[in-house]
């Protein structure tokens, strides 16, 4: 698979990675088995998906955990591990970028997916105490000790991404980003590549609403996780599904599916490092990974990125 360096590190990450928050996520997500899990990271793995990004909050290391033993059977070389740290367990899930905890975060991680170093590690939100720069500095001394690879942070606002780079350390940002939440192209997007830092979106399927499988007569309840989204909410959510409905043609040209159609376009957009769909099923794994064989015209690239200004 095409690889990738994230910004001036020595790290190159495969173009397709793998979201795993439904690996081992029990906390974030109903009716979730470890096995599959499992199956979702070997299938991964098994397809050249090098790419895996976790987090502790995942299961509150679960996620790490089931990733760390499947580690075992696999070339760790060759794999790219990506996590995130800064809910503190011990302080109701509190946001914590304190120096000494961000890296005893780093030292638990590393314990939970057996491995000695981590390629990107990500503060995973802000917190309103620790000045970003000095949480980035401890991140600096963790990779001079060679335990992180990559420095990352995520969901920072701009202003708060030049803080943290203020001594040139940021190597990575994760933040929200697909064909219909583009905020990012405005503000963030330009900043990162003036400044030489990779980017990875997170919730490239809109949480699986950019698969095609939502139909239009779909009704929500009080108890589903899509009632109240703004996404799933018309009028947008039938925008959303009008626009997909209009790339359906370049679906049928290639003999393929909304959803791998999508993961090319991402794999093309130059904005974008690397793109890490999350799956729940081994079997959604399997044919994501078909993506990386399409190579979408300039036109149908195009014609994709006007469909979703809605
Ligand atoms: N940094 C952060 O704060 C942050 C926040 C959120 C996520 N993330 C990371 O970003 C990754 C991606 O986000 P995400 O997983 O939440 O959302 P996503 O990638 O937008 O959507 C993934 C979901 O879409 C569905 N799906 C995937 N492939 C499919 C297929 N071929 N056919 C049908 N349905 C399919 C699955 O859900 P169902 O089968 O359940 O519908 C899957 O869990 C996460 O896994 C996580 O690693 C990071």
């Amino acid at each position: 698979m095409e690889k990738t360096q994230i910004a001036n590190t020595s790290v190159f990450t495969p173009k397709l990675g793998l979201g795993t928050n439904k690996v081992g996520g029990h906390n974030l997500f109903n009716n979730l088995s470890d096995e599959d899990g499992i199956q979702v990271v070997k299938t991964a793995l098994n397809q050249g998906i090098t790419l895996l990004d976790t987090a502790y909050v995942y299961g509150l290391g679960q996620s790490e955990t089931l990733i760390g033993q499947v580690l075992g059977n696999y070339d760790r070389s060759k794999i790219i591990i990506a996590t995130k740290a800064a809910h503190d367990v011990k302080a109701n899930l509190a946001i914590n970028n304190a120096p000494n905890f961000l890296t005893r975060a780093v030292d638990d991680a590393l314990q939970r997916l057996q491995t000695d170093y981590l390629d990107i590690f990500y503060i995973h939100f802000p917190d309103e105490t620790t000045p970003k720069a000095e949480a980035v500095g401890a991140l600096q001394k963790l990779k001079e000790a060679g335990k992180i690879r990559a420095i990352g942070i995520s969901n920072f606002s701009l202003d708060q991404v030049k803080e943290a780079n203020a001594d040139g350390y940021v190597d990575i940002v994760e933040d929200a980003y697909s064909l219909v939440e583009r905020q990012a192209e405005i503000d963030l997007l330009p900043y990162l590549q003036a400044n030489q830092i990779s980017f990875i979106p997170y919730f490239p399927l809109a949480s699986g609403l950019l698969t095609g499988k939502y139909k239009i007569t779909q009704e929500f309840k009080k108890e589903d996780w899509q009632y109240g989204r703004p996404n799933f909410q018309n009028p947008r959510y039938a925008q959303i599904l009008a626009a997909i409905d209009n790339i359906k043609p370049i679906a049928g040209k290639y003999e393929a599916t909304i959803t791998q159609i999508l993961l090319a376009w991402y794999l093309q957009n130059p904005a974008i490092t690397a793109v890490i769909p999350g799956a729940r099923l081994a079997s959604q794994v399997l044919s994501n990974a078909k993506s990386v064989r399409l190579k979408l015209t300039r036109e149908e690239y195009q014609l994709i990125d006007q469909a979703f200004k809605c």
